[in-house]
């Protein structure tokens, strides 16, 4: 099977610098590689971490209580094109972020590829995330753009500028009742509003602990569909900082390793993942255990393409 990788080497979405260094990083540690001869799979990579300096704006204040938005808008909108040209060719989608703006581009690329390869099929998406990210920029606490994401992608936020977002058509969407998140534990008071009226599907650490993660999973499937295609959105926050600590917004009390990889294996089972990000490693921000949170990302993207499975 034929596997494209894009390397996003992007930070513009949150504060910290680190995140763009995660790509190469995990790449350095042979994910790559052992894809490809123990997995089988064919990787389709440039050799190239893409950090769009080029297409940077020169100028960029806030806008509509967004930090950075001109440049989070031309990363996604020139990543959505490329993971678009992945998944019309039947490619599946592996990004490595960057944090987790950067599924605006790959979820929308995505959303659009399926729609025209499957007869206006839509894309559903899993969100494992300590955190919805689904905050329209006016009731975003904090202003950065990775914690607005689902926004965008789901029309619930909608900007006119074409240098902000305005880009994005309704063939980029997805649809509120396709999407499922698991593992959230830091929800912001306006974001569970929205999550509520809209009724989108939401499995948090406190349902894991009530029904126990194999439950859960098969809950969050069953919502989606047996024959639909699905993005895997990781973030890599979403499993306790025990086994990531290295990530810009970490939230005690998360996922197992093994709750991590499960849910990714079980998504892989299904046969119809299309994509995954994995996003919000920070290697710069290693505390003790240098690399930790790198083997973690490994682990999880390993286990959503197949392995561990007998
Ligand atoms: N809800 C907070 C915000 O909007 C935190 C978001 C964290 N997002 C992430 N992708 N780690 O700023
Ligand atoms: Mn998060
Ligand atoms: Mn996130
Ligand atoms: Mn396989």
């Amino acid at each position: 099977h034929e596997l494209g990788v894009v390397a996003v080497g992007f930070s513009g979405g949150q504060c910290k610098p680190g995140v763009e260094a995660a790509p190469v990083a995990l790449i350095a540690s042979g994910l790559l590689e052992q894809l490809r001869d123990d997995l089988d799979y064919d990787v389709h990579y440039d050799n190239m971490v893409h950090n769009y300096t080029d297409i940077m704006p020169t100028s960029d204040s806030e806008y509509r209580n967004m930090k950075k938005p001109r440049a989070v808008s031309a990363v996604t909108q020139r990543l959505s094109e490329q993971a678009y040209e992945h998944a019309k060719q039947g490619k599946f989608v592996l990004t490595l972020g960057g944090d987790h703006s950067i599924a605006i581009g790959t979820i929308s690329g995505i959303a659009k590829a399926i729609r025209e390869r499957l007869e206006g099929r839509e894309l559903a998406v899993i969100w494992v995330d300590a955190h919805a990210d689904i905050n329209t920029p006016e009731i975003s606490q904090s202003g950065n753009i990775h914690g607005m994401p689902v926004a965008f992608l789901t029309g619930l936020a909608k900007e006119e500028n074409k240098d902000i977002f305005g880009w994005l058509e309704k063939e980029h969407l997805i649809n509120v009742s396709k999407l499922v998140y698991i593992g959230l534990r830091d929800v912001d008071r306006e974001e569970k509003k929205l999550l509520r009226e809209h009724s989108i599907r939401a499995f948090s650490m406190h349902d894991i602990d009530r029904h126990g993660i194999g439950r859960v999973v098969e809950m969050a499937l069953a919502h989606i569909g047996n024959d639909t295609p699905i993005h895997l959105s990781f973030d890599v926050d979403a499993l306790d900082p025990q086994w990531a600590p290295s990530t810009g917004t970490p939230v005690r009390g998360g996922l197992t390793l093994r709750e991590g990889d499960f849910i990714a294996e079980c998504v892989h089972q299904t046969g119809n993942l299309v994509g995954m990000d994995l996003v919000e490693v920070n290697p710069s921000l290693e505390t003790s255990g240098a690399s930790d949170t790198i083997r973690t990302g490994c682990s999880l993207v390993r286990s959503a393409l197949g392995d561990s499975l007998l």
